[in-house]
């Protein structure tokens, strides 16, 4: 006799995805202006031709809320149907309120619970963990997952190492309850991870706690460089093996976009054609805890991820803090 459907244990479906970049465009040639550095550098060595770059009225909160109304839309869900919200930042408004109970205000939800998760640009794969867990759980049944980051405003401008890599951007995923047999739809599996052993190769000099706030970010590029790509491999293969499938099951991998040639070492890891690893460092630079979801939200906006499809998403920073997820979209 088969289990009756209310028995089936629960899952979360990605039923929306939305993004928001801040309106002004920095180009290579233009921090080239103020920097020692030149565009053919940067390209080179990360993939990098812009990054968006806030102004004003565009902080994490604000960028948060929008990107979350684009993927209620998209999911075709209103603000009532949301019960949580999870944002990942390292790039806060306040030290408090949460960003995420900012974004709550913002969309005018007075119900259901909200909080930030820090993991630095692990956060969204860090927040889709703990929302999934609790929809399974059964503590929720709409929860918005949000990246939301202003990293221009922790970067040392005057050192070309590190602020030529990253940008500013939002993205959201509206996850719902459903159950695990609605075509096997849904997050499959989190993998998450942290060593705080390698806390000062990548890291912020101060903070709100620390007399030397507000601080900077700070970076050894090629321990980084190292560890993301043994890392991020053993997370691949572990959302991968906790399935039991092989690397042709995967239809896409949408990767934190810190550096291209690590992106392209984890396409070639998964066996996948480049037209199959979702790219915007290009355009986007590395916006932290946005930049999956912000991924994501392109290549289902443009058509290339649909309905049924595989998606594999995996993501390094901070910490160390690692992880991986594997979603039927
Ligand atoms: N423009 C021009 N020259 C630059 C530069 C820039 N923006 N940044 C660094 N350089 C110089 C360095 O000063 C160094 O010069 P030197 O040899 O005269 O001292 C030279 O380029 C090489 O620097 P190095 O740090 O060895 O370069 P690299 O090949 O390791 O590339 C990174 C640097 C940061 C692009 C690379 O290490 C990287 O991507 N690491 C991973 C970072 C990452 O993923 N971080 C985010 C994780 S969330």
């Amino acid at each position: 006799m088969s289990p009756s459907p209310t028995a089936s244990p629960r899952r979360a479906l990605l039923a929306g995805v939305g993004g928001y970049l801040p309106r002004r465009i920095v180009t290579n040639d233009e921090l080239a202006l103020k920097l020692d550095t030149s565009d053919e550098w940067i390209r080179e060595r990360t993939g990098i031709r812009a990054r968006h770059i806030a102004e004003g009225e565009e902080t994490a909160a604000f960028m948060g809320a929008r990107a979350a109304e684009a993927a209620l839309a998209a999911a075709g869900a209103g603000a009532r149907e949301v019960d949580a919200i999870i944002l990942a930042t390292s790039t806060p408004d306040h030290a408090f309120p949460s960003t995420a109970v900012e974004v709550q205000a913002l969309l005018g939800i007075t119900r259901g619970f909200a909080f930030d998760v820090a993991a630095a640009c692990s956060g969204f794969i860090y927040a889709l963990a703990v929302a999934e867990g609790m929809i399974r759980a059964g503590q929720a049944e709409g929860v918005l997952v949000i990246g939301s980051e202003v990293y221009s405003r922790i970067l040392d401008w005057s050192d070309r190492r590190t602020c030529v890599l990253f940008g500013d951007g939002a993205g959201a995923v509206f996850l719902h309850a459903t159950r695990e047999e609605t075509g096997g739809r849904g997050v499959l599996s989190t993998h998450i991870h942290a060593d705080g052993r390698h806390r000062d190769i990548l890291y912020v000099d101060g903070a709100v706690g620390r007399r030397e706030r507000p601080g900077h970010l700070r970076m050894d590029g090629q321990a980084v460089f190292r560890q993301a790509v043994t890392l991020l491999a053993a997370a691949v293969d572990e959302a991968l093996a906790a399935h039991g499938l092989g690397r042709e099951a995967v239809d896409w991998l949408v990767p934190h976009q810190a550096n291209r040639r690590i992106i392209d070492a984890m396409g070639r890891r998964l066996g996948l054609p480049p037209e199959r690893v979702v790219v915007t460092i290009d355009h986007h630079a590395n916006t932290s805890a946005a930049s999956i979801p912000l991924a994501l939200a392109e290549a289902v906006g443009d058509g290339r991820i649909r309905p049924g499809d595989l998606v594999l998403m995996e993501a390094l920073g901070g910490g160390l803090t690692w992880g991986s997820a594997l979603v039927r979209m």
